[in-house]
């Protein structure tokens, strides 16, 4: 019985413990994009340093004030793949899809390597759901591009 208590203090402790060091900062990075949905600054993608292409999804809500030094940030849902070099932007037709289109696309599995997998992902933050998108009238000449 006592080892029991034991395994609970242990997991109790070792989750505040993961709660502490594992905070919600993200780590610097560039070559990402951004846009905003309502009060949401989302963050999409973005290269770690040295080369690690990210699929994070990160937001900082701008409904309420905070202080600077420590923003608070949310993660969502990451992409289904690494994301950098791209543009993102809102749909204005329910102004909470966004469109991500051209960049590039990094397939994050042993091996890290980059290539074009979709020309356009899209991101309901509503749901938090990725998707590639079928397009009607889609122009196939388009190329991803930095
Ligand atoms: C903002 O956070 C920093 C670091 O925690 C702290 O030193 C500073 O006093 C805070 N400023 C305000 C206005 O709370």
């Amino acid at each position: 019985m006592k080892s029991l208590y034991y395994i609970l203090f242990f997991a109790i402790f070792s989750s505040v413990y993961f709660f502490v060091v594992c905070q919600n900062i993200p780590s610097p990075r560039r070559q990402q994009t951004s846009t905003l949905v309502g009060t949401r600054l989302y963050v999409f993608g973005g290269d770690i340093s040295p080369t690690l292409p990210s699929n994070e999804v990160w937001y900082l809500d701008l409904s309420s004030s905070f202080n600077i030094s420590t923003p608070p940030w949310h993660s969502d849902v990451a992409m289904p793949i690494g994301y950098t070099f791209g543009t993102s932007c809102l749909s204005p037709i329910d102004n909470s899809t966004v469109f991500l289109i051209g960049g590039r696309t990094w397939i994050i599995a042993n091996t890290i390597s980059f290539s074009y997998t979709s020309s356009v992902y899209k991101f309901d933050s509503k749901t938090s759901q990725w998707t590639t998108p079928t397009i009607s009238n889609f122009n196939s000449s388009f190329e991803a591009r930095n």
